[in-house]
């Protein structure tokens, strides 16, 4: 990791941590690291494989051998591929997240997944957004940013995705699903959703993408960063 600039970017999903991750890589021109898709792959590889959720010891084997490609498609957008196979749309159902909450709670899958994750560190940078990037994944990172927003923003937020795409869902369940992976994910023992100590932190409950990303970019050439 020595040398190479990491930015990470934390926080619950639904924060908008996604998309302004992926504004800072292509901005930077730097790599991008989606370790939440890491872990919906692990939940999506399980259930093709057959192995169930709550086996450790199998999921573990699973995440360890995880044949995961990450591609960019024609418009731009990330492919995923497990074995070959586009996954892309499956990780990304409301199953899928359910899956990855699931498998990150285990502390060994967590373990295997680390050394893949920081492969990802290349020059000339990484922006890795995910839970932990700050706490856990990369301690040294020179600038951490903590993104939330309240449950109920991030419900309707991914209410509107949703949609957009065509599927047929209920807000209240969206909020309760939300409320209940906040939940999983900020009391599990390991690598709980919690702010690096030197986390900037920005609650983007009230604030549009654009004046997000225009902070970040300010916290970043105030670093030197570019
Ligand atoms: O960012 P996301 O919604 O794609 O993440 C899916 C799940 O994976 C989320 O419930 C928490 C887990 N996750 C994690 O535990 N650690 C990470 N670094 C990234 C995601």
């Amino acid at each position: 990791m020595g040398g190479v600039p990491v930015i990470t970017v934390d926080g619950p999903s639904g924060a908008g941590k996604g998309t302004i991750s992926h504004m800072l890589a292509e901005h930077l021109g730097w790599h991008l690291l989606d370790s939440g898709a890491l872990y919906r792959v692990t939940g999506q590889a399980c259930l093709i494989e057959g192995v169930s959720w709550d086996d450790h010891p199998a999921v573990t084997e699973v995440a360890r051998h995880l044949d995961v490609s990450f591609t960019t498609g024609a418009g731009g957008e990330i492919l995923v591929a497990y074995k070959g196979r586009d996954v892309s749309r499956a990780i990304r159902t409301e199953e899928g997240g359910r899956g990855a909450s699931t498998v990150a709670a285990i502390p060994s899958v967590r373990d295997a997944l680390l050394a893949r994750q920081r492969e990802f560190c290349r020059p000339p940078g990484l922006v890795a957004d995910g839970r932990d990037m700050g706490t856990v994944v990369f301690p040294d990172a020179p600038l951490k940013f903590f993104l939330t927003a309240s449950a109920r923003e991030r419900a309707e937020r991914r209410y509107k995705q949703l949609i957009a795409k065509g599927e047929s869902v209920s807000l209240p369940r969206l909020l309760e699903d939300i409320q209940e992976r906040d939940e999983r994910d900020s009391k599990r023992a390991v690598s709980p959703l919690v702010p690096a100590e030197d986390a900037i932190v920005i609650d983007s409950s009230a604030m549009p993408i654009p004046d997000v990303f225009e902070q970040v970019l300010l916290e970043v050439k105030q670093k030197g960063l570019i």
